[in-house]
């Protein structure tokens, strides 16, 4: 579909985003499907959040991304905002219904997702949680609205998990653990899925977790961390045979999530490898 005066625009409203890989999956699934929509970046810097949304009424932008730092902000520019994102406190994705701006967190969706795609049920799952910032906080609002058992979460401070904790509790069966002790062999026996969602292994090869530690069962494990592809975490999990999840399946299913709210259309699985090859690329 060629660009023309009819064409319609979404964006994502961020600082920086010269980085930022959702351009190649929403255009990608524009021209796709045949819509004549699309995706540009705006580098937004923290004043001009206000303004930028005005911009976006006025222009009849269609919707988009929000990304650090405006995730937290935006909500109070916005005039809907949907129940997980209120309870993250954060959003992600925008959609513009006449001049109606509506709010939704696809963070936690998409990884959760990942998940699912694999063939997982976490209804009455047992699952440690690494890290408690705003990834952490997306992920495990969407997991307890999905019916698991227990979430531990582990931090290196107490402060943040005892506040997801709150608000997990009062708003869900999902039991939650908080600790910052060091994850032992038998915390791992006692879980199904092992998640980080700390930055640690982001362009290192650090691992979160001792990798001294031989686990004793068969656990899922998943790192939110995409680049390196495969972190030392998963290179740990591979070498025990542990399932494992890449933080790029999250990274494109929160974009397909979005493309999702925007256009009705549901992705397929095919779209999800077609994106998946141009990160590669
Ligand atoms: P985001 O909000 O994008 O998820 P973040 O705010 O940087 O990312 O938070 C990531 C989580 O990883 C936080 O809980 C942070 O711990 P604190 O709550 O104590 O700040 C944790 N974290 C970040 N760097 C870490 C490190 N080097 N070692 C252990 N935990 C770390």
């Amino acid at each position: 579909m060629n660009i023309n005066s009819n064409s319609k625009t979404l964006c994502l409203l961020g600082h920086p985003v010269s980085q930022s890989f959702s351009p190649s999956i929403q255009n990608h699934l524009f021209k796709k499907y045949n819509l004549n929509k699309l995706y540009v970046c705006f580098n937004v810097k923290e004043n001009n959040l206000g303004d930028s949304i005005d911009g976006i009424k006025a222009l009849g932008i269609l919707g988009g991304n929000i990304t650090i730092p405006h995730k937290v902000n935006v909500i109070e520019y916005l005039d809907w905002v949907d129940e997980n994102s209120r309870l993250i406190g954060a959003v992600n994705t925008f959609k513009n219904e006449d001049g109606i701006l509506k709010g939704y967190n696809t963070d936690g969706k998409g990884f959760v997702k990942s998940i699912i795609d694999k063939g997982y049920d976490l209804n009455n799952k047992k699952i440690m949680v690494l890290g408690a910032g705003g990834a952490s906080r997306s992920i495990c609002i969407e997991l307890a609205s999905r019916g698991v058992e227990i979430i531990y979460i582990r931090n290196r401070s107490i402060e943040k998990p005892k506040e997801i904790s709150e608000a997990i509790m009062t708003n869900f069966d999902t039991k939650v653990s908080c600790s910052v002790d060091k994850i032992k062999r038998e915390d791992l026996d006692n879980i199904d899925i092992l998640i980080n969602t700390t930055p640690i292994g982001m362009g290192t090869c650090e691992c979160p977790i001792d990798e001294a530690i031989v686990p004793s069962n068969n656990l899922l494990v998943c790192d939110i961390v995409y680049k390196p592809h495969n972190t030392q975490l998963l290179k740990w999990a591979s070498k025990h045979k542990l399932q494992v999840i890449y933080g790029i399946d999250m990274l494109i299913n929160q974009g397909l999530e979005a493309f999702h709210i925007w256009t009705g259309i549901k992705p397929i699985k095919e779209d999800e490898d077609e994106i998946k090859h141009i990160y590669e690329a």
